[in-house]
């Protein structure tokens, strides 16, 4: 499955079959988490926990939101430059993995006992795990929680292209025929998912360079969604043969708006001074 097609498949996946993984899906697992590197400078670590190999009866906290799952991906990092925006990209790409597999996954920040899952793995000083994911084959049974929280409807629903994307300054949407050769990765980058579908992620297309801001939400976990976003436009931009690489400007710090994360600098440079 190629990237592009592991986005328009992935899914919150919140009820779950109650089988572990097999030891083919597993071992494929652990294979691709192993080889991956987070990006822009930053650390971060991605484990896979088995809940079935644990000693004494062990059930991971998800305060009733997560059903029937046995085997978890667990995201730790910590504090230092542009982490959350590295960690999210690595734990995207293990996530959409998962999805190439056919299995189901859900981005967990808040759902979660960090207590649980801390006690299960070895972190690095200065370590927090701040993000699981339960990994799985998808059951039948709908959740409560995802009828309270409208599971579907969020799913179903992004903002649309000229509310997220601008051309030059805040002020000026970009349409998609001016996206030009980032019109499918911006449109990847719509797909992503964001705690509480909040969709926090902005783009500024500006002579050919793309800055990638977001704006501030309720539940603190944008610098992580901007991350998402990130990943589904480097991967998909890497899928396409769309040269180029990110980049942290100082001068695009300032601004009023929105946070900034870091820019994308196509191959050659800028197309104007
Ligand atoms: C950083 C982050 C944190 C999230 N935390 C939770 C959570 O604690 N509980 C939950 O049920 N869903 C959580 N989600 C899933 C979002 O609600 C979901 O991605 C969004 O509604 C879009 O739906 P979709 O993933 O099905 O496309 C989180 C997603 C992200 C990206």
């Amino acid at each position: 499955m190629s990237i592009i097609e592991s986005i328009c498949q992935r899914r919150s996946v919140r009820s779950y079959s109650g089988e572990a993984l097999s030891k083919e899906h597993a071992g494929r697992i652990e294979a691709y988490i192993a080889g991956l590197k987070a990006p822009f400078g930053a650390q971060a670590h991605i484990r896979l926990i088995h809940t079935d190999t644990l000693e004494g009866k062990v059930r991971m906290g998800t305060y009733g939101v997560i059903g029937g799952a046995r085997d978890f991906l667990t995201l730790a990092y910590k504090k230092e430059p542009l982490a959350e925006e590295s960690a999210a990209y690595l734990f995207e790409q293990a996530v959409l993995f998962c999805t190439s597999l056919g299995l189901g996954t859900c981005w967990l920040g808040g759902s979660f006992s960090r207590k649980d899952f801390g006690r299960q793995i070895t972190l690095e000083p200065g370590e927090k795990v701040g993000i699981v994911s339960p990994v799985g084959y998808a059951g039948s049974k709908k959740r409560i929680w995802d009828v309270l929280i409208g599971a579907e409807k969020h799913h179903a629903s992004r903002k649309a292209f000229g509310s997220l994307f601008f051309s030059h300054d805040f002020n000026r949407p970009l349409t998609e025929e001016a996206a030009g050769i980032y019109r499918r990765p911006l449109e990847m980058v719509r797909l992503a998912p964001s705690a509480n579908n909040f969709q926090p992620w902005r783009v500024i297309l500006e002579a050919g360079t793309l800055h990638f801001y977001h704006q501030k939400t309720l539940g603190g976990f944008d610098a992580i969604d901007s991350g998402i976003a990130l990943s589904h436009f480097g991967e998909t931009c890497r899928e396409l043969g769309i040269a180029g690489r990110f980049e942290r400007l100082p001068s695009r710090e300032k601004e009023a708006v929105a946070v900034y994360s870091i820019s994308w600098i196509p191959e050659g440079g800028s197309k104007e001074a």
